[in-house]
This record gives structure tokens, C-alpha cells and sequence, in this order.
């Protein structure tokens, strides 16, 4: 028993401070209202006495959102030091910055221990070494993932659903497939919810020697500023075969992705439905930004060119794609591309995230990347237009070789996204759409990114 509280107490104060505690950590999702309530649902002891570690799976009640969330808490009379953010109550905190603690749980999926109501496994066939010390990663994120010993970083998702992670699901089934685009799953954690079992975490190769897509495209975005006579294909740091790698990299995914899993055609319903989905949330965030009233005609005519196919346009298929692709979710190592987080957007509920869509959405989501990568050296910066060609000129030379390289590996139902151009067009709008909702929250000084996007994507000028 820890010296400071029995474990039932200690549980008891935990969910008193959670509703001030949770809305102050990067990685909850429910910051747009305030916590009404949070229950118990599963405590598991991972280590008794002094330390105290307990994984907590806690039912989060926000009105009539109800959503499970869990997290590792500790409790020792010698603690490290750690975050102040981590510190929820006066004698317990957030574990997963106390490598002590969590150097436990790999430990646990090396043996494959059942402990309460948590399994821990690696994947068949996977010899793993334990006793290595974690560090969290610091990068902002929506899940929290710990970096044992340089070797493999294990992710345990902050969210909780009932079954098996889709990130963990698609990753799987790439590897089956033999994709050399992922890294490597080694192990897993399950709990339960709900009676059924649901993935706690996912452990990978970490690839030490890897950057990450959006920093290589941003350094060759101001390589590129740095000397404004030079055009994007002169200058030393030129990103285009890069992107035209990662665009071969995507595709590749995607075909594996429909190969292993389930595809389906797509019907004029689907059509119809996906017009009206971007419709409505034109008109949603119309309502709260003014800038965007300003595009809706073009944009409602965009969004209703989706419905009709003109004859002889090229088939397409829905299926499982990653859902939330930008070049922060890509990683280059010396053996090339490799996509991570196939969870879906951070926000969208999970059978929205399951759900089979258009292969298109992901290449949609990395061109706006693609433009964000460009436009963010000239925010807050005084008009250029210098610049600001150089800019655009950078996004379209990187936008057209991504689509090169995608054309190259996509498998016969996709082809050259180009081809889909009404459909691209309109889930880049989309997207854009989103962009325009969520700069206009969070970021009021790159709203004008999405804006000008729009206007220029309706005006044809992409
Ligand atoms: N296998 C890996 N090797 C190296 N770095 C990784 C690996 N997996 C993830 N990362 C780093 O961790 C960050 C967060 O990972 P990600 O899976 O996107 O988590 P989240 O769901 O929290 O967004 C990535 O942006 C990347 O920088
Ligand atoms: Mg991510």
C-alpha cells in the first residue's frame, strides 16, 4: 500500500481533479466544452506500494458526450522530476514522463504478461530486449508516445474505443502485405471497454535516423526565400523528387491498403452523400467566419459538380485510407518514405474513421500540405509579392511531382489523381474548408492560408 493514500482513495481524488486537470493537456480531445464529470472505469495495478503505478481507464462526461480516456498515474515518496504540467494532484501525477515506472510496461510486453485487465503482447515471431528507459516524445500530438532506449516507440492512445485501433488494424494488415512504407509493428497492449477488448497502445521500430516530411519541405521552402532570384528548380535544397517519391510511397499504401482490406465501388448515392457533407459544413462554418460567406457560391458549385460523373470519367473506389495525411505524418529514412498514424483525424468519431472513403481525400489532404509547407515562412510578414510567387511557385512545382510519383504506383481503380479533377478539387476545398474553421479558433493569423487557397482553387488558377 503507498504511503501517502490506499489506491481507492487515491482514485477518488483523481477523478475530483480531473475536469481542471485534463482540459490542460495537449493531448484531450475535449477542449470545446468543459468537463462536467469524470468516472472510474478500469483500474489496473501495475506496480503496488512505493511506487504506485496504476493505468486508470476513466470515463470522461462533457454534457452528453461521454468518452473514455486513459492514463498511467503514480505515486512514490521520491519522485523525479517531472513536468509541472504532469502533477494532478498534491502527491500523484501523470506517469508517462517517469522512466522508472514506464520502463515496466516494455518489460511486460517482452514477457507477454496478462495483468488484470491488460495483455500485453508482441506481435508473432518478434524477439524484442527489454530493460531499456523510455522517454516521452515532445513533439506536439494527439496521443502520447514513449521512445524506449532509441530502439521502439510505443504509442498508447489517449481515446479509447471499443475493438482494435484502426491505426493498429491498417498497420497490421500493410505488414501482411509486405508495404516497406510503415514501420514496423513489434508489440501491442489490450484493455477492456465495455466488455470488449480495445487497444491501449501500439509499440513500433522507432526509426532513429528519420525526419520528418514537414521539417525537410519547410528547410527547402527557406532555402528557397533565402535567395529570391532563384526559382524552386535552381536552388540547392529543391524538394520535387522528394515529393515525387512520397507521392510513389502514398500510392503504393493505398494499393495495398485495398488489396489486403475491404474496398467498395462507388455508387452516385455515395456521391450525393459526400456532396452533401461538404455542403453542410460549407455552410457551418460560413455562419461563424465571414471571410468564407464571401466563396460560397463557387464553393456550393464545386461541392455539386461532385454528383455529377461526366461520362467516361475514370472508375473510383472507396476504401481504407489513412485519413488524416500531411507532411507531418510522414517520416524520411535512408531507406525512403514511410507514413505514420493511420488512427483518421484526431476529431472525427471512430466509425467515421472506419468508414471506406475515397483514396483521393489523402492525396487532397497532402496537397493542402504541400500549400501550408509554402505559405508559412510569410505569415505575419509584410506583403512580398516576390515572395509570394516564389511561394506558389514552390507549392505547384512539389503539388505536380507528388501527383507524378502517385500516378506511377497507384493501382489500376485510382491511376492519376489528376484525372479525378472535380472530385480532387472538391475535397481540396473541402479540406480547406476545415482549415478556414480551424485557423479561425486557434490561429486567426494564417486564416488568410486556406482563404487564398480557395480563391485561388475556384478561380482555377491550380
Ligand atoms: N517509428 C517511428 N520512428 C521515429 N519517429 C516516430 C515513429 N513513430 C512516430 N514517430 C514520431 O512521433 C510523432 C508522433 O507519432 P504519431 O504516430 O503521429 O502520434 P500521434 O497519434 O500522437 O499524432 C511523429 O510525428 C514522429 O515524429
Ligand atoms: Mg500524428
Amino acid at each position: 500500500m503507498s504511503p501517502f493514500t490506499d489506491p481507492g482513495r487515491l482514485v477518488g481524488e483523481l477523478v475530483a481533479e480531473l475536469p481542471q486537470w485534463l482540459p490542460t493537456q495537449r493531448w484531450f480531445a475535449g477542449k470545446d466544452r468543459p468537463v462536467t464529470a469524470v468516472r472510474p472505469l478500469e483500474v489496473t495495478h501495475l506496480l503496488d506500494g512505493d511506487p504506485l503505478l496504476l493505468h486508470v481507464i476513466v470515463e470522461v462526461v462533457q454534457g452528453d458526450r461521454r468518452e473514455p480516456y486513459q492514463l498511467l498515474v503514480g505515486q512514490r515518496s521520491h519522485p523525479p522530476e517531472i513536468a509541472s504540467s504532469s502533477w494532478i494532484g498534491t502527491d500523484f501525477y501523470e506517469a508517462s514522463g517517469d522512466a522508472d515506472l514506464t520502463a515496466l510496461l516494455l518489460d511486460k510486453i517482452v514477457a507477454e504478461e496478462v495483468t488484470g485487465a491488460l495483455s500485453f503482447a508482441h506481435e508473432p515471431g518478434v524477439r524484442l530486449s527489454g530493460g531499456l528507459r523510455a522517454r516521452p516524445i515532445t513533439s506536439e500530438q494527439s496521443n502520447t508516445s514513449l521512445v524506449y532506449g532509441g530502439q521502439y516507440i510505443l504509442k498508447l492512445f489517449r481515446k479509447l474505443s471499443p475493438g482494435t485501433n484502426k491505426d493498429l488494424l491498417l498497420h497490421r494488415a500493410l505488414q501482411a502485405a509486405g508495404c516497406e512504407h510503415i514501420a514496423r509493428v513489434v508489440g501491442s497492449i489490450t484493455g477492456e471497454l465495455a466488455g470488449e477488448p480495445a487497444t491501449i497502445g501500439m509499440m513500433q521500430v522507432f526509426l532513429s535516423d528519420a525526419v520528418d516530411g514537414w521539417a525537410m519541405a519547410t528547410t527547402s521552402v527557406r532555402d528557397l526565400m533565402a535567395d529570391p532570384e532563384m526559382h524552386p528548380d535552381e536552388v540547392g535544397g529543391d524538394f520535387a523528387g522528394e515529393a515525387e517519391r512520397l507521392g510513389l510511397a502514398v500510392a503504393k499504401v493505398h494499393a495495398d491498403l485495398a488489396s489486403a482490406l475491404s474496398t467498395e465501388p462507388v455508387d452516385e448515392g455515395e456521391l450525393d452523400r459526400t456532396a452533401q457533407a461538404m455542403a453542410d459544413r460549407l455552410e457551418q462554418v460560413a455562419a461563424v467566419v465571414p471571410e468564407l460567406a464571401a466563396h460560397r457560391p463557387e464553393l456550393r458549385a464545386a461541392f455539386e459538380a461532385v454528383r455529377e460523373r461526366p461520362a467516361g470519367s475514370p472508375p473510383i473506389s472507396m476504401q481504407y485510407v489513412h485519413g488524416d495525411l500531411h507532411l507531418g505524418q510522414v517520416l524520411r529514412t535512408v531507406g525512403g518514405w514511410l507514413l505514420l498514424d493511420f488512427e483518421g483525424e484526431p476529431a472525427a468519431p471512430v466509425e467515421e474513421r472506419h468508414a471506406l472513403r475515397s483514396p483521393l481525400r489523402d492525396v487532397a489532404g497532402m496537397l493542402r500540405s504541400f500549400d501550408y509547407a509554402a505559405q508559412q515562412l510569410l505569415i505575419g510578414q509584410p506583403e512580398d509579392p516576390v515572395l509570394t510567387a516564389r511561394a506558389l511557385e514552390w507549392a505547384r512545382r512539389n503539388r505536380a511531382a507528388f501527383c507524378e510519383g502517385y500516378a506511377r504506383g497507384a493501382a489500376a481503380s485510382i491511376g492519376d489523381p489528376r484525372e479525378h479533377g472535380a472530385l480532387l478539387r472538391a475535397f481540396e476545398l473541402d479540406k480547406a474548408v476545415y482549415e478556414v474553421a480551424y485557423e479561425h479558433a486557434n490561429r486567426p493569423d494564417w486564416l488568410a492560408v486556406p482563404l487564398a487557397a480557395i480563391a485561388r482553387i475556384t478561380h482555377g488558377g491550380e
